[in-house]
């Protein structure tokens, strides 16, 4: 039985998700958060999907035993390869997953040039081509995978001349021709600052994170699961190392 006071289990391959745990937190304050950062086998955005999804699996079982009614798949490449399973796994729980926000930006610009930087699984894959193919219907969609960049925020680095110098030879040939670029790997949002220092300011960036917080509060809302109480937040990671702990604590505060 699902119960009110149960926790609200976000996971994600490493410390991104935590730009989703900030959005969910601010939004149903109340509640009780259990975050798994899986960063003992960060990344997964290069990895075989059949890989990802056992990986995904696994971290599921572990939180699913700490009485959780809900899980917040807090990575968009995870969800890209395992939503559907985890779904079936556990068809009594609410299983939410973040997807790239394409279509708040189809909508906001509707002609537009929308960027998309996320891993290359999430690209790649069948979930990312429906979408594409739907809100490319009423705008330019343009790929942008960005590898080694979600290494460099488990590193504390999203904001670094690294991050930079990785980003820019992507990003550079679309200053002043793209009017929105969507975020969409959880881990970006903290690089924030460096794609800012090479489109400037007047590209709006969307991610993922508020739209997942809403579905997730719509979804316990409508099964009578929402927590009005007092909040807590756990965060535990499958590395036993505590400056990722440390990390996690301050991408939450920042
Ligand atoms: N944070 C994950 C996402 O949203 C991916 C990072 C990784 O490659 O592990 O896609």
């Amino acid at each position: 039985m699902n119960a009110k006071t149960d926790y609200i289990a976000v996971f994600d391959s490493g410390v991104g998700g935590i730009s989703v745990l900030r959005q969910l937190r601010r939004l149903m304050p109340g509640e009780r958060f259990l975050y798994l950062g899986d960063s003992a086998n960060a990344p997964y955005g290069t990895r075989p999907p059949e890989q990802i999804r056992a990986l995904a699996l696994k971290a599921a079982a572990r939180l699913a035993d700490r009485g959780i009614k809900a899980l917040v798949v807090a990575c968009n490449t995870a969800t890209a390869a395992a939503i559907d399973t985890l779904r079936q796994t556990y068809p009594d729980r609410i299983v939410v997953g973040i997807e790239p926000a394409l279509k708040p930006a189809a909508d906001r610009f509707p002609g537009g040039t929308i960027g998309v930087l996320a891993t290359p699984v999430t690209l790649r894959e069948e979930k990312f081509h429906q979408l594409a193919e739907h809100y490319g219907q009423h705008c330019t969609v343009v790929k942008l995978p960005a590898p080694g960049l979600s290494e460099l925020v488990e590193h504390g680095k999203g904001d670094s001349p690294e991050a930079e110098a990785l980003l820019r030879p992507l990003l550079a040939p679309w200053v002043g021709k793209m009017d929105a670029l969507v975020l969409g790997c959880t881990h970006y949002p903290f690089a924030t600052a460096a794609i800012r220092r090479i489109l400037g300011e007047d590209v709006v960036l969307l991610d993922g994170g508020e739209g997942t917080a809403r579905e997730t509060k719509r979804r316990l809302h409508q099964a009578g699961l929402l927590n009005e109480a007092e909040g807590e937040t756990v965060i535990e990671n499958s590395l036993d190392d505590p400056a990722l702990l440390a990390l996690s604590k301050k991408l939450l505060e920042d």
